[in-house]
């Protein structure tokens, strides 16, 4: 990953004698951030032109050091030290080719009887953040135990919030709005917009051996959120314990995204800055594809993981999707059920899976043959059943043999209330299991493999240093639409996850369904016309990114399908250009290796008409392919009618589209 150097950081350290005097601003002097100890206890207040944002809001741990609970210490100030940067980085792949950091930072040096702990503060024009830092205890090290992490956030005035609630597994709820005081628990991250109409959305960044947090409103104080890490579990017990650190230790980064606009929301990269540069010298081997599966009928139940008469996983059927893969420009096909061990999977006790063994059906050298003579890759797929445990003893063996068979990527997948690991059963997003997918993608670099990991932790940013974690599911995708009980979730979930959830990161939604009616569950569908499908591999951005129909569905309207074939998956740069959470969304991304623009726009439950004035094309003129959906069509009586119309365009022209119900529009811009 190249590096651009812009201005070099400047560090000024200043003894500080006053108690209430640590204030850093951000760049634009918009946002400042202060640090107070009360009564010896840690705070930090956040206002914006001068409005206070947050109240004073506690920070700081229960720690456990050597049998002693370490509670309420009473700390000092021993020094504070400010720094600031603007550097600009290339990302391998992403939203952004260039992301530029730039802020200042404000490093405070505590001292209590017991222990000593510096907070690193950093303040963006668009947000800020801060870290726990334990440095060595008088130059040793020291273990400690975290009981609770304090960190909260008191806010000023009551937000509203967008958030799923929290819940021991995975990640795949639909998010909700409600006023503050009417949440109580919520799984990191969550969006708001704040009493005077600003924009905010909480998480963390960078968590590495430590777990995930969430959100709870614990406090009496009604505006206030606390942190809940997740806790060890031990023979079936829920701990005190959340983490297990040896000091010197950082912590992750706990941020927050301020701005006054949603387009500026969406725009932030503080996520990223806050990760540690790409770890991998050579990143040549990590390729951003499209790719078609053998997965989404075994969804609908026409066909099966295990080996039985309506096998997916065949040799003869994968031959096929190959085929259609390279004639169509797919990077990749992911085959699930091409391996032993899936007989009682919908039993969650189903056989030990192997990663080297391939059903009988399934030639694995001839089709790893076929696909290297048609110059399309096989993603290779890992269920675990949550057995992470065994995953890890396999993991050389299993990464070998996709380096053997000239397999570049892996689809892992963790289907269990909890995950089974060297340390017993825990919570998915707990400390010993963000070990574990840790040790995935260290081992996977390794064999120069990239990972989509599904029933992850919630990503954090981490792709930065490791560029070939590439996806992540921890979303609900588009499988619930074939089998949720609810009936599929409703139009207006595409278009809440752009603002939630996908701002954490890339997530594997598999948009591309071109047949909508369920033959399994009556009543459930995708929610969806045939434009807003296409819509979505704009609009919920992954640099893998599947089109999960089954190739007699995309037969059926080629027309439609050239929008799969032409939207590229690796982006220059990406705008916000309208949108309301939960009602409405247009992106627009620029391909990374070429000029052209693409447009992605759905709505929720309500028809509307939206207006694009594509001043971001610049000079010249464009043609412009215009999917939308035709005047008639409605999700529900009438889901395939669209519109493909071609016209000439210009950066000062504007265009009408009409979105159906559940509908929405694909636009790709091509240069003249
Ligand atoms: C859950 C994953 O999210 C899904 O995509 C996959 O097909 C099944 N597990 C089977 O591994
Ligand atoms: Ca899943």
């Amino acid at each position: 990953m190249k590096k651009i150097l812009i201005c070099l950081v400047c560090l000024v350290v200043v003894a500080c004698t006053k108690e209430r005097d640590y204030t850093v601003s951000s760049p634009d002097g918009a946002m400042t951030l202060s640090f107070e100890l009360r009564e010896g206890q840690p705070t930090y207040s956040v206002a914006y032109e001068g409005k206070d944002v947050l109240l004073p809001s506690p920070m700081g741990f229960v720690l456990l050091a050597g049998g002693d609970t370490l509670r309420d210490l009473r700390w000092t100030v021993e020094s504070a030290s400010y720094d600031s940067a603007d550097t600009t980085w290339e990302t391998v792949w992403g939203e952004e080719r260039f992301i530029r950091d730039r802020h200042h930072e404000m490093k405070v040096a505590l001292a209590s009887e017991k222990l000593r702990m510096d907070i690193r503060f950093r303040i963006f024009d668009d947000g800020f953040a801060f870290r726990y830092e334990f440095p060595a205890q008088d130059g040793h090290g020291l273990a400690l135990t975290v009981l609770d992490e304090l960190t909260a956030y008191r806010f000023a005035a009551e937000p509203q919030v967008w958030s799923i609630p929290w819940r021991t597994e995975y990640y795949e709820g639909i998010y909700t709005k409600a006023p503050l005081h009417e949440k109580d628990t919520m799984c990191s991250p969550i969006t708001m917009e704040m009493a005077d109409g600003m924009y905010a959305f909480l998480h963390e960044a960078n968590v590495t051996d430590y777990p995930c947090q969430n959100l709870f409103r614990l406090s009496t104080f009604d505006f206030q959120l606390s942190t809940y890490l997740t806790p060890w579990m031990r023979d079936g017990k829920v701990l005190d314990d959340k983490a297990y650190v040896t000091a010197p230790f950082v912590s992750p980064w706990r941020f927050m995204i301020l701005t006054r606009t949603l387009p500026e929301m969406m725009a932030s990269r503080i996520m990223l800055n806050l990760n540690e540069p790409c770890k991998i010298e050579d990143t040549s081997w990590i390729k951003p594809m499209k790719f078609l599966g053998i997965w989404w009928s075994m969804h609908l139940k026409e066909w099966t993981w295990s080996k039985s008469a309506r096998h997916g996983a065949t040799t003869e059927n994968m031959r096929r999707y190959l085929k259609f893969a390279s004639e169509n420009g797919f990077g990749g096909v992911l085959a699930e059920g091409w391996n032993t061990g899936w007989e009682g999977y919908e039993g969650i006790n189903n056989d030990r899976f192997s990663f080297v063994t391939p059903y009988d059906d399934y030639d694995v050298d001839a089709l790893s043959a076929y696909a290297r003579e048609l110059g399309v890759a096989i993603i290779c797929h890992h269920e675990t059943s949550g057995r992470a445990d065994e995953y890890e003893a396999d993991l050389d063996t299993a990464y070998q043999f996709m380096q053997e068979h000239g397999m570049p990527a892996v689809k892992t997948g963790y289907v269990s209330p909890l995950i089974r690991t060297s340390d017993g059963y825990q919570y998915n997003r707990s400390q010993g299991v963000v070990r574990h997918y840790r040790k995935v993608i260290e081992t996977a670099a390794k064999y120069h493999i990239s990972i989509d990991n599904h029933e992850p932790a919630m990503p954090s940013g981490l792709q930065r240093t490791y560029p070939n974690l590439m996806t992540q599911e921890g979303i609900r995708g588009q499988e619930w639409n074939a089998w949720a009980q609810d009936g599929g979730s409703p139009c207006s979930h595409v278009c809440t996850l752009p603002f939630t959830r996908m701002m954490a990161g890339p997530a594997d939604y598999t948009p591309g369904v071109f047949a909508f009616e369920n033959p399994i569950i009556p009543g459930t569908r995708v929610h969806s016309t045939l434009c807003n499908q296409l819509a979505l591999f704009v609009v919920l951005y992954s640099p893998l990114q599947m089109a999960c129909d089954k190739i007699e569905n995309y037969e059926k309207h080629p027309a439609e399908f050239q929008f799969i074939r032409d939207v590229p998956c690796d982006w220059a740069q990406s705008r916000l250009i309208d949108g309301k959470i939960g009602e409405y969304v247009v992106m627009a991304r620029q391909d990374r290796h070429s000029d052209d623009w693409y447009i992605g726009a759905v709505t929720n439950e309500e028809a509307r008409e939206i207006t694009i004035r594509p001043a971001f094309l610049g000079k010249g003129e464009w043609t412009a392919t215009v999917y939308a959906d035709a005047p008639d069509a409605d999700w529900q009586t009438n889901p395939y009618a669209t519109t493909i119309e071609r016209r000439k365009v210009s950066a000062k022209d504007t265009i009408n589209v009409r979105l159906a119900t559940g509908g929405g529009c694909a636009i790709r811009f091509e240069k003249n």
